[in-house]
C-alpha cells in the first residue's frame, strides 16, 4: 500500500479491548498512514509499548515529564502533527476527564492541544456505558464536535452480554477512513439554515415548532470538515456553533429571510434544514395578553417562503431543501422540489420513530432534479449530512 500523507495519533487507554487497538494500528499502517501511539499507564498494564512501537514503527509516547520522550516526540508536536486523533479503547475515565477539561497526563494534555478531529471509541461494561454521567459526558463531547463511535453489542469481557464492546478494528479503520477522506468540498461556500423560528404573540408567548437544530448543525459541521466555507443561519437552539463555522443567529422567519438574502450572494450552495414557521401573528401584543373567559382568536399571516424565493433567482447556485412530512413522503417532497425549483430535497417523515425532530438520528430519502432517488436507512444526523454532500457532489459532477 502506498504511503498517505496522513498522521493518525492513537490514544490507547486501559481496558481489556487494548488488544484490538494493536490490530487497529496494524491495519492503519498497512493502509499507508503514519501512526503515532500514546498510551496511558492503564493501557500499559494490558499491552506493552513494545508491541505498538514494533507495529507502528515509531516510539510510543506515554510520559509528560520524560525528557527523552519530550525531546524525541514532543507533546505539542504530537498535537500539531495529527490529521486525526483516535482514542480506542476509550474508558469511562478518559471520557470523563476529557469532558471535564482535565489534562493530567500525556494523552489528555495532547488532546487538549490538538486541533485535529477526534474520534472516540468507548469500550466498557454495559452498566458503565449506561451510566447517565457517562452518557452526559458523551453528549457533551458530541456537542463540541468530537466524533463518537457507538460500541458494539455482544459478549463482554466482564461476563455480561450487551452494549459496550469496542467495535472490530476493521470498523474503526473504516470510520478513520471516512473522517480522513475528504477535503472534497473545498472551494464551496455553503449557506445553511437550521433550527426553528419563533413568532411572537406577546412578550412572553410565541408560535414555534420542535426543531432542535441538530440536523442543520450536523450539516454545517460536515461541510466545514470537508473543507467548505460555511455560514450557518440559525433560529434559537441550545447547540454550540461547530468549529470553523460562522454563525448568524436569528429568531423570526422574517429575520431568517433577511439574513439568508444577505448571505446568498457569496454562497455557492444553500442547504435549508430550518423549520421555518409558515405563519406569524398579524400583530404582536405589546403587553402580556390577559386570560379572558371565552375562546381566543389569533389571526395569522403568511411568512415569506425563504427557499422558494431563492429558487426564483438561483444564479447557478445549487439549492438543497428539506421536506418534513407525515404522509406521502416522496410524492410531497417531489412536489416541493419542483415548486421551489430545488436541485435536491431531503425528505424525512417526522412522525416516524428515529426520524425528524430533535433526536440524533434521521431516516431520509434524497430526491434530485434529475429524478434520482436514494432511500437511506436510519443513521446519525452526522452520517446523513455526509450522504447528502456525497449526493450533492455526484449531482454536480453529473454522475
Ligand atoms: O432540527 P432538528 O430537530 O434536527 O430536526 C430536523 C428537521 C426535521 C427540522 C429537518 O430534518 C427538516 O425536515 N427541516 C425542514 C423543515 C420544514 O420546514 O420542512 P417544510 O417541508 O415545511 O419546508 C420545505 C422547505 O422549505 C425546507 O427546506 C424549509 O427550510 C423551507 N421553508 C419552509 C417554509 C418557509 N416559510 N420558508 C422556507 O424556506
Amino acid at each position: 500500500m502506498a504511503a498517505t500523507d496522513k498522521t493518525i495519533v492513537i490514544g490507547v487507554t486501559g481496558g481489556i479491548a487494548c488488544y484490538k487497538a494493536v490490530e487497529l494500528v496494524r491495519l492503519l499502517v498497512k493502509a499507508g498512514h503514519r501512526v503515532q501511539v500514546i498510551m496511558t499507564r492503564g493501557a500499559m498494564e494490558f499491552v506493552t509499548p513494545l508491541t505498538f512501537q514494533t507495529l507502528s514503527g515509531h516510539p510510543v509516547a506515554s510520559e509528560t515529564f520524560n525528557l527523552t520522550q519530550e525531546s524525541e516526540i514532543g507533546h505539542i508536536n504530537l498535537a500539531d502533527s495529527a490529521d486525526l486523533f483516535v482514542i480506542a479503547p476509550a474508558t469511562a475515565n478518559i471520557i470523563g476527564k476529557i469532558a471535564g477539561g482535565i489534562a493530567d497526563d500525556l494523552l489528555t494534555t495532547v488532546l487538549m492541544a490538538t486541533q485535529a478531529p477526534v474520534l472516540i471509541a468507548p469500550a466498557m461494561n454495559i452498566h458503565m456505558y449506561d451510566n447517565p454521567i457517562l452518557q452526559e459526558n458523551l453528549r457533551k463531547l458530541h456537542r463540541v464536535g468530537y466524533h463518537i463511535l457507538e460500541p458494539a453489542e455482544g459478549f463482554l469481557a466482564c461476563g455480561y452480554e450487551g452494549k459496550g464492546r469496542l467495535p472490530d478494528p476493521e470498523v474503526i479503520a473504516a470510520e478513520v477512513d471516512r473522517l480522513l477522506r475528504k477535503n472534497d468540498l473545498t472551494g464551496e461556500r455553503f449557506l445553511i439554515t437550521a433550527g426553528p423560528t419563533r413568532e411572537a404573540i406577546d412578550p412572553v408567548r410565541y408560535i414555534s415548532n420542535r426543531s432542535s437544530g441538530k440536523m442543520g448543525y450536523a450539516l454545517a459541521r460536515a461541510a466545514a470538515r470537508r473543507g467548505a466555507d460555511v455560514v450557518l443561519v440559525s433560529g434559537p437552539t441550545a447547540l454550540a456553533c461547530p468549529a470553523g463555522v460562522r454563525l448568524v443567529s436569528v429568531t423570526t422567519a422574517v429575520e431568517m429571510h433577511d439574513a439568508v438574502n444577505k448571505e446568498f450572494g457569496a454562497a455557492t450552495a444553500v442547504v435549508a434544514a430550518a423549520a421555518v414557521a409558515d405563519y406569524r401573528p398579524v400583530a404582536t401584543a405589546e403587553q402580556k395578553i390577559k386570560r379572558g373567559k371565552g375562546p381566543m382568536e389569533l389571526r395569522l399571516e403568511p411568512n415569506p417562503d425563504i427557499v422558494k424565493a431563492l429558487g426564483e433567482h438561483k444564479n447557478g447556485k445549487l439549492l438543497i431543501g428539506f421536506a418534513a412530512e407525515t404522509q406521502d413522503l416522496t410524492a410531497n417532497a417531489a412536489k416541493k422540489l419542483r415548486e421551489k425549483n430545488l436541485d435536491m430535497i431531503v425528505a424525512n417523515n417526522v412522525a416516524e420513530a428515529g426520524s425528524g425532530f430533535d433526536g440524533d438520528t434521521n431516516i431520509a430519502t434524497i430526491l434530485d432534479r434529475n429524478g434520482g432517488t436514494q432511500a437511506l436507512p436510519l443513521m446519525s444526523k452526522d452520517d446523513l449530512a455526509d450522504r447528502i454532500y456525497d449526493h450533492f457532489l455526484a449531482l454536480k459532477s453529473g454522475r
